[in-house]
């Protein structure tokens, strides 16, 4: 879809940015907000380029560098961590071959952290795009990940 079609459906009100920024970046099939993007919900709403700018790089949900296909949001907090979620990243790290903030070679797995995901009761969790999963050991992550690639 155009950029200009997207935009349109939000009024070109200050309190719509974030839902504007959300709406390019899930049009982008790099999942991420290029130049073009932040320059075109500036016009829209008659701020500068800058002020945009500045609102997307201070969200972690918002990236301003190409990413794959499936991001793979593992959370990074307390919880989590006691439940194992340490030796998930390093099995995720592992498995893709790529560190934290990298994208696989074929740009189908972005590797990224994530404070609390809300589901501390069925901690380690992880989230790939909209999906949440829980309990996770590593014979689940890589039956997930097998799933992932044949969609
Ligand atoms: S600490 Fe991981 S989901 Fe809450």
């Amino acid at each position: 879809m155009e950029r200009d079609e997207i935009i349109k459906k939000f009024s070109p009100s200050l309190d719509n940015i974030l839902f504007i920024l959300h709406a390019l970046q899930d049009n982008n099939p790099q999942n991420y907000l290029s130049k073009d993007d932040i320059r075109v919900c500036a016009e829209y709403l008659n701020v500068p380029y800058s002020y945009v700018h500045s609102v997307a790089s201070f969200y972690t949900m918002f990236s301003l560098k190409p990413r794959g296909r499936n991001i793979i949001r593992l959370c990074d907090s307390p919880p989590c961590h006691l439940m194992g979620s340490g030796s998930l990243l390093e099995y995720l790290k592992e498995s893709l071959n790529i560190n934290v903030g990298e994208t696989t070679e074929d740009g189908f797995f972005t590797l990224e952290l994530t404070s609390c995901l809300g589901v501390c009761g069925v901690a380690p969790a992880m989230m790939i795009n909209d999906e949440m999963f829980g309990n996770l050991t590593p014979e689940k992550v890589n039956a997930i990940l097998d799933m992932r690639r044949k969609s």
